[in-house]
């Protein structure tokens, strides 16, 4: 009988710790099983102090099945190279059934090393599924080089590039929204709605992750991926059939046409650094890297020239909340024509998090004193409906077992996305240290 093996690299790191063997538990809970969950890394732990490691991850979840969940584990140590990688032969058999996991950063050598690793070893055949966390290269040059590298080694049905946020529940829910509720497709254009807003802020700083950050900064470290996904899922037409190749063309037609509001250059790009930041460790004294980003881009098309759609993010901000704002234009109307007749802009509001609803900012009441009408907000909310409120990583590792490649990208559209960001950064770069602002 062939088992079903789940294999992290970089068991021992904070992203499995975090997120990884939670979500794992989770739906082991749920009977979506492995019959091995395999840690491999360089950290020479024994099998004991690899179960203690993952116990702590499963400090917030309920007692019941942590046994039998941490009996399926098994850790391997070694390298990350085809020398390294023989440790695995032992672990896995030909017959098995393996999901690879890459809980590392995905620099091309180390990419390329463990590729070229399990390739020696025999490790990988054509049912074999490779999973890479973002972010997906640096830049276009190196998201193309780390692409072609993969497509040496497997088939892009074979290659699940994560984004978590795809995985977030109102972010999964948003094409269903839109695309069954009739109410949404004649207002969803630049006839209607007059601007959108895409915002992931966060009150945490950058952590211990210092010497990754300050190579990176928000706008590859989130725009690029998290904010440019739900832009694309905001504006995107409807695919012609709910199957991720369709999901994925309609997605790449809104990246070819993504540029900076306008097709203008510095007027759109904020960026800031938080005044804390040099002080944090592996951070150079001179470090221009920014912490905040806001861009205003537009989507080039009939349907939405002249929308500003502003992207936002930032570190240590004052709330952490992600959200989607559609906001409508106000149509004209005699019967509130004047000024004093006032009322607002209907809003979509999507929180993603922390809150997981959607308000509806609408006209309601009348204060004929003021002559205004009064706003109300619509909210439906999902919070506290267990069934439907998941964490994003168990939505994701439950569609890598499901072989569902919907929520996970496309090679095209990372190219395409970069292909805009790296415009971005050049301007960005160009006039950095004029235009970073400290917070
Ligand atoms: C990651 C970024 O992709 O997303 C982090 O690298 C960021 O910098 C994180 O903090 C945010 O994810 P979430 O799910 O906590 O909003």
């Amino acid at each position: 009988m062939p088992s079903k093996k789940f294999i992290i690299f970089g068991a021992s790191g904070d992203l499995a710790r975090k997120r990884l063997y939670p979500a794992l538990f989770d739906l082991f809970l749920k009977n979506i099983k492995f019959d091995e969950y395999i840690g491999y890394g360089r950290t020479k732990f024994t099998q004991e102090e690899f179960k203690d490691f993952a116990k702590k991850a499963l400090a917030q979840k309920e007692q019941a099945g942590q046994k039998d969940f941490l009996a399926c584990l098994k850790y391997v140590s070694g390298s990350y190279d085809a020398n390294g990688l023989k440790n695995l032969r032992t672990a896995i058999a030909p017959q098995d059934k393996t999901i690879f996991y890459l809980s590392i950063p995905t620099s091309y050598e180390l990419v390329s090393d463990i590729l070229v690793g399990l390739d020696e070893n025999e490790l990988i055949d054509k049912e074999t599924q490779m999973a890479l966390e973002k972010p997906f290269g640096s830049d276009y040059a190196s998201a193309d080089k780390l692409n072609k590298l993969l497509l040496e080694h497997f088939d892009e049905k074979q290659i699940y590039r994560i984004d978590h946020y795809l995985a977030k529940d109102l972010v999964r829910d948003l094409l269903t929204l839109r695309f069954t509720n009739s109410i949404f497709e004649p207002l969803w254009n630049n006839k209607y709605i007059e601007s959108i807003i895409i915002q992931i802020k966060e009150e945490a700083g950058i952590a211990d992750r210092g010497e990754f950050y300050d190579q990176t900064g928000a706008i590859r470290d989130v725009i690029q991926n998290h904010a440019l996904q739900l832009l694309a899922l905001t504006t995107m037409e409807q695919p012609d059939e709910f199957l991720p190749a369709s999901i994925h063309q309609k997605k790449q037609e809104i990246f070819k046409k993504l540029r900076l509001y306008g097709g203008k250059g510095i007027e759109n790009i904020e960026i800031g650094q938080n005044k804390a930041y040099r002080q944090r460790e592996h951070i150079k004294q001179s470090s221009l890297t920014e912490t905040f980003a806001s861009l205003k881009a537009e989507v080039n098309s009939p349907r939405w020239r002249g929308v500003p759609i502003t992207l936002l993010t930032g570190k240590k901000m004052d709330e952490q909340s992600t959200d989607i704002i559609v906001r409508f234009k106000i149509s004209k109307n005699h019967l509130w024509q004047s000024e004093k007749n006032c009322r607002e802009n209907n809003e979509l509001h999507f929180n993603i998090q922390p809150k997981n609803h959607i308000e509806l900012k609408l006209n309601f009441g009348f204060d004929s004193q003021e002559n205004c009408a009064l706003p109300i907000k619509l909210k439906f909310g999902f919070q506290d409906n267990h069934f439907i409120f998941k964490d994003a990583y168990e939505n994701a590792l439950h569609d890598l077992q499901k072989k569902d490649q919907g929520i996970f990208l496309s090679s095209k559209e990372i190219l395409l996305s970069w292909k805009f960001i790296d415009q971005v950064l050049i301007i960005a770069d160009k006039n950095r240290s004029k235009i970073l602002k400290y917070y």
